[in-house]
């Protein structure tokens, strides 16, 4: 019988202390979201300067075509190209110059007029206060236009909830590989 009442006992007791774990866990999950709440209307505007080395051919090669129509071929514009890339981003323009991430994703020729590229692209941040954060920036490269702009259209850890737009502009261009680098100034809006 005094076995019974103990443990009758000790049933309400951990009644009583689950209740008090759910009654914090749930406190704890509303003052997470006062803080996130608190935080909407006071993003930053962040400003990333890079530069993007798309190496199609070299002993570094970062980009690799996978895919084609059977049409391409006969394509002014290489129609229906697909190319995968693993694109350095680094300080200066120079390859040796400090690297700052990658530019994971994909770029495909899209327009059957002009060179116009559909662009699906992580930026991967491997250094500094950004390192383990990425951007993703989606949009139409008309890749001969002097200055190209692209939307940013989300993001991750310090880049969370991301939108802002890219503007590119090609720094050299080495016309028998096919290698070229680009310059970027990213703008971002983010909390
Ligand atoms: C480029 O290739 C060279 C030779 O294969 C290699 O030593 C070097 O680490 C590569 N650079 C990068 C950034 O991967
Ligand atoms: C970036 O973060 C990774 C994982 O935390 C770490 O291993 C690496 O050393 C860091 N790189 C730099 C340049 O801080
Ligand atoms: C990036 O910004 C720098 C500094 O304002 C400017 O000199 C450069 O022309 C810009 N490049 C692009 C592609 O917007």
């Amino acid at each position: 019988m005094a076995n019974k009442g103990f443990s009758a006992a000790a049933i309400t007791v951990a009644a009583l202390l689950l209740l008090v774990c759910l009654h914090i866990a749930e406190a704890e999950a509303k003052a997470k979201l006062g803080r996130e709440k608190a935080k909407l209307g006071r993003e930053k505007i962040s400003h990333l300067h890079f530069y993007f080395h798309d190496l199609v051919a070299g002993k570094n090669v970062t980009a690799v075509p996978v895919a084609s129509a059977p049409t391409t071929k006969f394509s002014p514009t290489g129609f229906g190209t697909v190319v995968v890339m693993d694109d350095w981003l680094t300080e200066r323009p120079e390859a040796t110059s400090k690297m700052l991430g990658r530019a994971q994703g994909i770029y495909v020729s899209s327009s059957q007029e002009n060179f116009h590229l559909l662009m699906a692209s992580t930026f991967v941040f491997e250094s500094g206060k950004y390192n383990g954060s990425t951007l993703a920036m989606v949009g139409k490269n008309a890749a001969l236009e002097e200055v190209r702009e692209m939307p940013i259209v989300g993001g991750s850890r310090l880049f969370r909830l991301a939108r802002g737009y890219a503007l590119a502009r090609t720094h050299s261009f080495d016309i028998n590989t096919g290698n070229a680098v680009v310059e970027y100034n990213v703008t971002v809006l983010h909390y």
